[in-house]
């Protein structure tokens, strides 16, 4: 066969093997294998030669026609040339010029078979080529068309995409259709394959995206067969690398407990290949600090793990960073009694402190407006000192009780007046013992001190 392909290797051919051999007057050049479909044509490719010594007597054959055999021998012709009108095929090329390209209208799979090719120029020249031979099949459904990708499939990077159906009719090829996951133009040809049989190639370009990953695309091959058509078509299932998309930090639980127990920072992401490289991030007083290289960053809660944590998710495409996602700050749940206890006994102190020093301050008050005059009066006797503090006692009791009163609980109202009430009498009894001392003129003008100032 190989011998065939040029005059060089023709030569070769006869002088090593088939010399002398009066079988190989002719050499013919076709596919050893066809597939055609059922009720349409098949167009076989064929030319041939002749070898040398012979090629004058050819020459000068005025009619010259070309036979189809089914077999070696002329006694199972399926077409003869000469009969016009044969509803079988006719020899399309120019015999004259070698082209024994032949047309089989309407094959059905009877047609299935070996086939060699014979000619015969009235006589004068019959040679049959018994080294090649064509088998044409002929089958129900057409091929699948043949998908092929051009380099590797990566999101951003344009790809070519070819579709590839046979044409063994070229008069009526197939159309070649495409599912895409997105929009493309194919751009469609009819182009001759070495062997000189004919094919419909189909060519889409697009920019893949990481969408588009696992997406199923379709190659849909229609062949016009009669009034109607048959299709056949070829799938495959898109693999597109891309980086890591979505990617995600999670915390589990959601609210996190308290000190001492687990908390789960989940990263989530899809690429292709899978992410290999998880690494976690903590954000914590304007510091990013890794904290961890694994996809679940189990923490077990101490004081000062709060703050913001992110992930980022690798692979050999690139990176992505999650959002971030806030762990609150934790606190013992011992410190908040000792904080809580403090509180309180602080609030305490204060109350205490500030009802003490309100106390206080009150009574250097009554006593410059009340004591004064008494002081200045010459007996000063030691018994006599509580009667200083009489007027004010009272003073302090008649202006604070009616202040007060609406602020404090009934009871303590109560409590006030009684111990009031103990302080007056008590002030009475000195004041009568005061009185029988021979101080009664103090003891009015105390008296009228007092109530001035009581009604003040
Ligand atoms: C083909 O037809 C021609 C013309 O009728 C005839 O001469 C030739 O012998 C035929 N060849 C065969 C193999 O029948
Ligand atoms: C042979 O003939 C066919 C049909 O006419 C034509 O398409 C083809 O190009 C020819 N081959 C050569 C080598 O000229
Ligand atoms: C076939 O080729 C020969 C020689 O080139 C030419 O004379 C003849 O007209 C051609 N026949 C057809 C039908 O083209
Ligand atoms: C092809 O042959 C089948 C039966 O052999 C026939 O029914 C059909 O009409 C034919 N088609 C054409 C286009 O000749
Ligand atoms: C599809 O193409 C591949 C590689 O090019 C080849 O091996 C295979 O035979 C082809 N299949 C068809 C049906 O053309
Ligand atoms: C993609 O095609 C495969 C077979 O080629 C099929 O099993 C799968 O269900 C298809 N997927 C989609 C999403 O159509
Ligand atoms: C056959 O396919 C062609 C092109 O795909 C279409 O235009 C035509 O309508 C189809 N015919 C039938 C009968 O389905
Ligand atoms: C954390 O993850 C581990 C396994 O990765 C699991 O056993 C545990 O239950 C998870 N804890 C929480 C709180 O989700
Ligand atoms: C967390 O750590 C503390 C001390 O390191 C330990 O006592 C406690 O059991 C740990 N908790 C868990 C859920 O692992
Ligand atoms: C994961 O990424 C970190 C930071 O980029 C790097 O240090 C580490 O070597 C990587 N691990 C693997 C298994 O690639």
């Amino acid at each position: 066969m190989a011998c065939q392909e040029n005059m060089f290797f023709i030569g070769l051919c006869i002088s090593s093997v088939n010399f002398g051999l009066s079988s190989n007057d002719l050499f013919t050049t076709m596919p050893e294998t066809m597939n055609a479909v059922s009720d349409t044509c098949v167009q076989l490719p064929c030319a041939f030669q002749i070898p040398d010594g012979h090629n004058i007597s050819f020459s000068s054959a005025r009619n010259v026609y070309g036979i189809w055999l089914k077999g070696k021998t002329d006694s199972n012709i399926l077409f003869n040339s000469s009969n016009t009108g044969n509803s079988l095929g006719k020899i399309t090329g120019n015999l004259s010029e070698k082209n024994c390209t032949t047309v089989f209208f309407n094959v059905t799979t009877s047609y299935t078979n070996k086939y060699y090719f014979r000619i015969d120029t009235n006589g004068q020249y019959r040679a049959t080529d018994i080294e090649k031979s064509v088998t044409i099949t002929v089958i129900d459904s057409p091929e699948q068309p043949n998908m092929t990708v051009l380099g590797d499939i990566k999101e951003g990077t344009p790809l070519s995409l070819n579709c590839f159906a046979v044409a063994p009719c070229p008069g009526h090829p197939p159309k070649l259709k495409w599912t895409l996951p997105t929009k493309s133009t194919p751009v469609n040809k009819l182009q001759e394959n070495p062997d000189r049989t004919k094919s419909v190639l189909s060519t889409v370009t697009f920019i893949p995206s990481y969408l588009h990953n696992e997406k199923n695309i379709t190659c849909t091959a229609v062949y016009p067969v009669g009034m109607s058509n048959k299709t056949a078509e070829h799938t495959r299932t898109l693999h597109v690398l891309f980086s890591p998309k979505n990617t995600s930090a999670s915390i589990s639980p959601a609210v996190p407990g308290s000190v001492g127990s687990c908390v789960n920072l989940t990263c989530s992401s899809t690429a292709n290949p899978p992410v290999t490289n998880y690494t976690w991030f903590r954000i914590s007083g304007g510091k990013t600090t890794q904290v961890a290289s694994r996809r679940t960053y189990t923490l077990n809660v101490t004081v000062g793990d709060g703050g913001q944590y992110y992930c980022e998710a690798r692979n050999d495409q690139g990176v992505e960073k999650s959002q971030e996602v806030k762990l609150p700050g934790q606190r013992n749940p011992e410190v908040w009694w000792i904080v809580g206890g403090t509180l309180v006994l602080v609030l305490l102190l204060i109350v205490i402190v500030f009802f003490g020093w309100r106390r206080k301050s009150k009574i250097p008050n009554g006593l410059e407006r009340t004591v004064n005059p008494p002081e200045t009066a010459p007996a000063r006797e030691k018994p006599a000192e509580p009667v200083e503090n009489l007027p004010e006692e009272i003073h302090y009791g008649e202006i604070d009780f009616s202040r007060q009163r609406p602020k404090k609980t009934q009871a303590a109202a109560q409590d006030r007046e009684r111990d009031l009430g103990k302080e007056s009498e008590y002030s009475e009894v000195k004041v009568t013992r005061g009185r029988s001392q021979d101080q009664e003129p103090l003891v009015n003008e105390l008296y009228a001190q007092v109530n001035k100032t009581g009604a003040l």
